[in-house]
């Protein structure tokens, strides 16, 4: 095998550890870079976010709002006894904010969302997330949480 060509002859350069790292865009003449000089960063344009009156999606949406208000943030969430629209009161009346009470089980209601907002990120919230409930109702916690989530994932 032609040595050049060996990951193990890319240029290295001192660790702040002491040790070596690959360099970012390490590339020997005649054989491809490990990976892009200039990192790709990802930049979402409008989000769907399932759960969003929930503990964690709540607190997700409000640093989105306020960290990259570029953002089109689309909330949906069924509203389930342990949620609270008052999680998300900090964002009512926001032009790039959109609630929509519905359910993630509703594959035609995610792929209407998806369309209508153009969403191009899916950030997947929404969960059936207190035990006691699947013992009581084990079959709509697993609809909910296994079906739901294919639906969302496969909407675009
Ligand atoms: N809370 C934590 O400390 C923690 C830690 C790690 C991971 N998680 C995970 O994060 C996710 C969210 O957790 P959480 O604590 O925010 O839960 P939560 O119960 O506070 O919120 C879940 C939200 O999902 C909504 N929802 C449930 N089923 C729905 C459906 N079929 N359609 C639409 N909306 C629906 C509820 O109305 C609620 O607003 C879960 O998957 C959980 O396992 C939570």
């Amino acid at each position: 095998m032609d040595p050049s060509h060996s990951m193990f002859h890319a240029p290295v350069q001192p660790s702040s550890s002491g040790g070596a790292a690959l360099a970012a865009g390490a590339h020997v003449s005649g054989s491809p870079p490990l990976r892009p000089a200039l990192p790709y960063v990802y930049q979402p344009r409008s989000i769907l976010l399932t759960g969003g009156a929930g503990f964690i999606g709540s607190n997700v949406l409000l640093h989105l709002a306020t960290e990259y208000p570029e953002y089109h943030l689309v909330c949906l969430d069924r509203l389930d006894a342990c949620s609270s629209l008052a999680n998300l009161s900090a964002l009512q009346g926001k032009p790039r904010f959109t609630f929509v009470q519905g359910d993630i089980c509703n594959a035609a209601l995610v792929r209407q969302l998806c369309n209508t907002h153009d969403v191009d990120t899916i950030m997947h919230f929404a969960s059936q997330t207190h035990v006691d409930n699947s013992f009581g109702n084990s079959l709509a916690f697993t609809y909910s949480n296994v079906q739901g989530k294919t639906y969302t994932t496969q909407a675009r």
